[in-house]
């Protein structure tokens, strides 16, 4: 057998679920003794962690794998894995396309990539290791073929010190139409809660500040144990008593099961940030239909109604698509309309991508031009950021509390460090998850302090750090800048 390299090469496009799934996944080749590289050229394995939401994302990561074609020629140990969930969603296609890749594991497969990757080094065959398709089994057959992956974590293995992401619930049942997530990541299933204290508590005993709890419908969350049902206002008050953590979010919303205790929750326990994410995707209630969102725009306004009145100070940001199958221009408006009367803190705006395997690419014609859409994309881009910039204004000049992330990235551009001589630009956010650079002291990252805020773009404010009082202690003063 050639001996290989322990070099690694991973390239994550998507959401933070891939994020974390990636991080997973390094943690554990780091452990057999691989070395993360930022130079493909060098690795012997290169990893692929997949979005399939768009076909954009596909084709990035298919043009990556044809930039490989000729590379085994030169390292013929290479193994090259496609992981996630392009994987789960084309299998075999994936070979056809691009014939040099060795391994496809699916989302619900990532702890075997150790294994499958050895195996796929010394036998030279191509293995696929996916789950088995909605239709293909009953639901509980279907659900087991989605393991669970979330192993133990290891405080040098995370991006950042101060900030993890914890899944919560895996899958999607809500087959918006549009939408291939609950095929490429199987049924709803939410994990026990025992689990996932236990997994924040040695996060946090590692230092961890800041937990950001994953669901692709988090507030659906639902478990049920010895007769008692938790639900994610549950978990959030169970996470909250973790000595040590600052800060506690939650992400994706589905805007049906925004609840009463989970405002309610969020209002009470003072480390939940003050920030939700609740896609509206349009704002036509005959589009919501045909995309099987499950609300009308009279229900999404009554939520949003109950959102302002338990937390009105808030932020609520929203996805939209833009160019849906039949979306007129009138349909459009209706979606400007409700950015207009929401006023979100910000809005993730995506051209409608029809993907193989959703309702909507099998009954209904893409049938809104590329020029269109782009333009819609552009007016809603436009008057968000518009808004945006419009509410970050009205900051000039409050005292707002940051949690410090660490240096921002022009600062990280710069080529920036501890030891540049001076402050640099640091970058954090408050409790409604705007971004705040301010010039501080590397050392602050972790902590809280209060940033007088002086300028503003649509989406970032920038200001300076004003001394305070220890959080919790009696009165030990903060450093402003070292
Ligand atoms: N085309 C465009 N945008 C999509 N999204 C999901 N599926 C598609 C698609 N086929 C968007 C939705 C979702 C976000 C994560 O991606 O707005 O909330
Ligand atoms: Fe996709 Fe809808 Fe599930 Fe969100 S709720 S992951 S848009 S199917």
């Amino acid at each position: 057998m050639t001996t290989h390299n322990n070099k690694l090469f991973i390239e994550t496009v998507g959401c933070q679920m891939n994020m974390l799934d990636s991080e997973l996944v390094v943690a554990a080749l780091r452990q057999q003794g691989y070395e993360l590289t930022e130079a493909i050229a060098d690795a012997d394995t290169v990893l692929f962690n997949t979005c399939s939401v768009r076909e954009h994302a596909e084709h990035k990561i298919y043009s990556a794998l044809g930039r490989l074609k000729f590379s085994k020629r030169a390292r013929p140990q290479q193994v090259i894995g496609v992981l996630g969930c392009m994987a789960q969603k084309d299998q075999e296609l994936v070979f056809q396309k691009a014939p040099h890749v060795d391994i496809v594991v699916g989302t619900g497969q990532l702890a075997e990539i150790p294994r499958l990757i050895d195996e796929a080094r010394v036998s030279r065959q191509r293995a696929v290791a996916v789950s088995l398709n909605r239709r293909e089994g009953t639901r509980t057959e279907v659900s087991g073929s989605f393991q669970s992956y979330d192993p133990l974590r290891e405080p040098a293995m995370r991006p950042s010190p101060y900030q993890a992401f914890v899944r919560i619930m895996f899958g999607c049942d809500k087959f918006c139409t549009y939408c291939v997530v609950p095929m490429t990541r199987g049924p709803e299933q939410s994990r026990n809660p025992t689990d996932i204290l236990k997994e924040c508590r040695v996060l946090v005993d590692q230092g961890v500040k800041e937990v950001t709890l994953l669901g692709q419908t988090v507030n659906s969350f639902r478990f049920v144990e010895d007769g008692r049902t938790w639900r994610l206002s549950d978990l959030l008050a169970a996470i909250s008593e973790i000595d040590g953590l600052l800060r506690l979010k939650f992400v994706t919303n589905y805007p049906r099961d925004m609840t009463d205790d989970l405002l309610q929750a969020v209002r009470d326990l003072p480390k939940c940030a003050q920030y939700l994410h609740v896609p509206a995707q349009s704002g036509c209630d005959e589009m919501l239909k045909r995309m099987k969102r499950g609300y009308t725009i009279a229900q999404y306004r009554d939520m949003m109604a109950r959102i302002q009145t338990t937390l009105p100070n808030a932020a609520v940001s929203s996805d939209f698509i833009v160019g849906f199958c039949g979306e007129t221009d009138a349909a459009h408006q209706l979606s400007l309309d409700l950015i207009r009367e929401f006023r979100f803190k910000n809005s993730f705006i995506f051209k409608y991508s029809p993907r193989p395997g959703t309702k909507a690419f099998d009954m209904m014609p893409d049938d809104i031009p590329e020029e269109v859409k782009r333009q819609r994309n552009q007016e809603m881009l436009e008057l968000q950021n518009a808004i945006s910039e419009e509410d970050n204004a009205a900051f000039i000049g409050r005292t707002v509390e940051v949690l410090v992330e660490g240096m921002s990235k022009t600062a990280e551009k710069r080529g920036e460090t501890d030891a540049t001589a001076g402050p640099v630009q640091l970058m954090g956010r408050s409790m409604c998850d705007r971004i705040i650079v301010f010039p501080g002291n590397p050392r602050l990252a972790g902590t809280l302090v209060d940033v007088q805020i002086a300028d503003c773009t649509p989406t970032t404010l920038m200001g300076e750090i004003v001394t305070r009082e220890y959080q919790h202690g009696a009165s030990m003063l903060l450093p402003i800048l070292a």
